[in-house]
């Protein structure tokens, strides 16, 4: 069994939580939100300890692995840590919203030879797999052309709107990735992106398709 510890108990690390918890692989044993409301409900609820300072998780070196599920600005930050005291680490995406931040990390922790999963979970779908081996052998013919269309089952809500970069930046990442997973060893040479809100005014004042320019 491979000692566990969760940060985040938001929308996905609940979700992750209790999947952990069923998988008889791990033993959840921390889990940690810098809400305490939350750490204390959770902890109750999947059967773990509670942790009031991250570095508790850090520093038990029974801990193998950490899961990332707090909100974007924290994943960096987890992420040096947890290589630093070598903990195999998942980490949800994105890394971070900025790619001058991603990069530095990379160079900080590129020797210490880091064993890191981020949560592009679109590439376990059965489906998108079996395209991609069917693709790659030649199954399919020739690719000319992806065309992505994604949906959540949802409008986002007003506050994941501002705490998550935005739609654009925090959902468009998993149809970058599913891209680059079809193409194999290519990469794509020109992106163009454009949005309108046509279901909402309230996401006019957050203005997230205008913010970013692609
Ligand atoms: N792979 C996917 O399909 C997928 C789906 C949803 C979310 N995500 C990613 O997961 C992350 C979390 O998203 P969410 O929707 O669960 O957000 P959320 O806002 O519901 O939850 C985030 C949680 O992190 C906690 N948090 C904030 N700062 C913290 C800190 N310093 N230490 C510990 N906890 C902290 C918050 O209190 C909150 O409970 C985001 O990066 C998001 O992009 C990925």
């Amino acid at each position: 069994m491979i000692d566990i510890a969760l940060f985040g108990l938001g929308r996905i690390g609940i979700m992750h939580g209790k999947n952990l918890m069923r998988n008889k692989d791990f033993n959840l044993k921390y889990v940690y939100d810098i809400d305490k409301n939350l750490t204390n409900k959770y902890s109750k609820i999947l059967k773990a300890e509670s942790v009031d300072n991250p570095n508790i998780i850090f520093k038990d070196k029974k801990i193998r692995a950490i899961f990332i599920a707090s909100t974007t600005n924290t994943h960096i930050k987890f992420i040096l840590e947890g290589v630093k005291n070598k903990k195999i680490i998942f980490c949800e995406k994105p890394l971070d919203l900025s790619i001058k931040k991603i990069n530095a990390c990379k160079k900080k922790i590129k020797n210490l030879n880091p064993k890191i999963q981020l949560g592009f979970n679109r590439r376990y779908d059965p489906g998108h797999n079996n395209l991609r081996k069917q693709l790659l052998n030649g199954k399919i013919g020739k690719l000319e052309k992806i065309i992505i269309t994604s949906r959540d089952p949802a409008p986002p809500s007003i506050k994941y709107l501002k705490e998550s970069g935005g739609i654009f930046r925090d959902m468009m990442i998993h149809d970058f990735d599913l891209v680059r997973f079809y193409l194999g060893k290519d990469e794509p040479s020109k992106l163009i992106a454009s949005g309108s809100n046509i279901s909402d005014k309230r996401f006019d004042k957050i203005r997230d398709l205008s913010w970013h320019r692609v």
